[in-house]
Parts: C-alpha cells; structure tokens; sequence
C-alpha cells in the first residue's frame, strides 16, 4: 500500500483531516482498480477519497486552530506556592477577537494566570492551550510568544537610549539581530509597518525623540506598540492604566478597543471606571478561581463580588 492509500484508508477522525488538492484523471491505467469506486469504508459523513491527517501537510506558520471561535482555553488550573493555592481549579475560555477585562482583589491570581499563559509559571495540572491545537504548557516561553502571544508587564521596558522608531525596528527584529538590524537599511514593507503601528499607538510625532524622553503613558504606548510589531493575535496586557493622568486612560481605552477584533485582547486592571469604558465582558477572580463573569453591571450587582470587594 501507497503512503497516501494507507493514510486514506486508516483516517478514521474527520475533524482532523483536511482535503489534498490532487490533479483528477478519470483514466484507470490498464490492470488497477479504479479507486472512485472501491473508497475504504468509512462510517464519517465526509468523503475519503483524496484526504490525508492534516499533521501530514507542511505548515507554512504555527497560527491556532480557531475555528470554535476560542483563541485561549485554559481548564481546570491548578497553581500552589509552597503550598497556598494561588490558582484554583480555574476554568477560562477567551474568544478570537475578544476585549475580555480581568478584575479581583489583590492576590486574587490574576498576574499568575497570565504567567501561566506566557509559560512563565508552570501550573501544577490542567491544561492551557491556545487554539484548539497549540498546547502551551509544552511550550517555551520564547516558544509561545513566536506562536502570536504577545504580553505587556506593568512597567515599561522601552530602550530609553533608543528614538520611538528605533525601538519599534529592534521590535520587529526580535532580539537576536537586533544590533545588526539597525546598522542596516529597511525595505518599504518594514518602513511602511512600523509608520502603521506609529499611528495606531499615536506617536509619528515623537518618531525621532529617544524613549526616555517619553511621558509614562506614551511609554506605555510604545510598548504595546512594540507588542504589535510581532503581530501577535492575543494580547496580555497588565493594569496598563496604572500612573496615568486622566487623558493618558481616555486614549489607552481607545488604543485597546481599537486593538481588540483583529486580535484578542485581555486586560488586567484595578481601576473600574477604565474597566467600565473598556468592558465587553468581565470576569471577576478571587482565590485563583473565577468568582463571577459577564457584563460590567452584571458583575458590579452579583452580591458575591460585592461582598469580596467589601472585605478588601
Ligand atoms: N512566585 C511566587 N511565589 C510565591 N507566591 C507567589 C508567587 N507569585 C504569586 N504568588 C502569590 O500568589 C497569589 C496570587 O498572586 P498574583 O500576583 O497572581 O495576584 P494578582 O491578582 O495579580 O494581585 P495584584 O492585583 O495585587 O496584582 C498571591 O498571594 C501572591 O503572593
Ligand atoms: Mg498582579
């Protein structure tokens, strides 16, 4: 038996087959069977002729599967620090394209999780796996942010020393050729990207200033900015409203909505009213567990996310 044959006639799970493109002939060559008619038996509703185990077929990038529409799913996660529980038996599904806001007290185990997410903390048991096929846990930390995990700390990282533009081109290197990168020319597609991030995070204006000339929040920008060069499709972002002035909130919710549907978006914060011009869908942690989940009003009247934030 042919590879191909043998892969068509052992392919029992249809979700995880996909067509092969073959050139068809209606010619038998002389003493052959003609396959059209004698297809393996097969008891899926899908055809088996021509169809092989996607895992056989090259993949040109490692994008996750989302054709549930879930981008993160994140079950039954367990997490203990010498013992205390940090993260409880935490079940969480995020939608591709989602704004999904993250609030709880503090200790709550918000930070944790997304150190689970980025493989920074390894959980104790349950699974975490981005698209239906990516499972992080098996995975680098350099590993999953390749896979389009893109994660922003609380503070600042930018190359202070460095202009804005400068800091988005070593972005879009990644750090290995970075110095190189930036003793040479960039082509128009490179020019043109970082000239569209610019936009987005608004700053072309401050393109030729070093970082460290930056306000907090336009740092802030920039890093999320330097986030976008690597065109991640789910973004972490942690209390990115933390010292910011009043305006410096207004234009970071409207860089956040803005990002969300192309991408997948969660957002860590304290402050609730950025939460609540942000909000799509919320979801409360408390213990390492998800306390309470849906909309911002929803959440705010469940008595027992009143009576955590109460006893803070
Ligand atoms: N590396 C660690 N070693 C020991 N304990 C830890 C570690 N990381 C987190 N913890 C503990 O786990 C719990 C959850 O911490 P985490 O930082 O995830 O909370 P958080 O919800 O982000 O809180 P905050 O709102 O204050 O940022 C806390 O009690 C914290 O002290
Ligand atoms: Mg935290």
């Amino acid at each position: 038996m042919k590879p191909l044959d043998h892969a068509v006639a052992t392919a029992t799970k249809p979700e995880s087959r996909v067509e092969l493109k073959l050139p068809l002939t209606n010619e038998t060559p002389a003493g052959q069977t003609d396959r059209s008619t004698t297809a393996p038996v097969d008891d899926s509703p899908y055809p088996v002729v021509g169809q092989v185990y996607d895992f056989m077929l090259p993949r040109a990038a490692r994008e996750p599967d989302t054709s549930h529409g879930v981008i993160l799913y994140l079950e039954n996660l367990t997490v203990s620090f010498d013992g205390f529980r940090a993260i409880d038996d935490l079940s969480l599904y995020i939608d591709r394209g989602e704004l999904r806001c993250i609030i709880g007290p503090n200790g709550a185990g918000k930070t944790t999780l997304m150190d689970i997410v980025t493989g920074k903390t390894r959980p104790d048991s349950g699974s975490a796996f981005f698209g239906r096929t990516v499972d992080l846990l098996r995975l680098s930390e350099p590993e999953i942010a390749q896979a389009g995990i893109g994660r922003k700390f609380q503070k600042p990282t930018v190359f202070e020393q460095h202009t804005v533009f400068e800091n988005l081109e070593l972005a879009m290197a990644g750090e290995r050729r970075a110095w190189r990168l930036l003793t040479a020319k960039l082509n128009g597609e490179q020019h043109d990207r970082i000239d569209e991030v610019l936009d987005i995070i608004r700053l072309g204006e401050n393109r030729a200033r070093p970082a460290g000339a930056l306000s907090h929040g336009q740092k802030q920008w920039l890093e999320i900015g330097m986030l976008l060069m690597q065109n991640p499709l789910l973004l972490l972002v942690d209390e990115p409203v933390a010292g910011m002035t009043g305006e410096e909130m207004e234009h970071t919710a409207e860089l956040l909505k803005h990002l969300a549907g192309e991408r997948s978006v969660v957002v860590v914060e304290h402050d609730m009213d950025f939460v609540r011009s942000i909000a799509e869908k919320v979801t409360v942690l408390h213990q390492g567990a998800v306390l309470a989940e849906g909309s911002m009003d929803e959440v705010q009247n469940d008595p027992r996310v009143v009576e955590v934030y109460l006893g803070e």
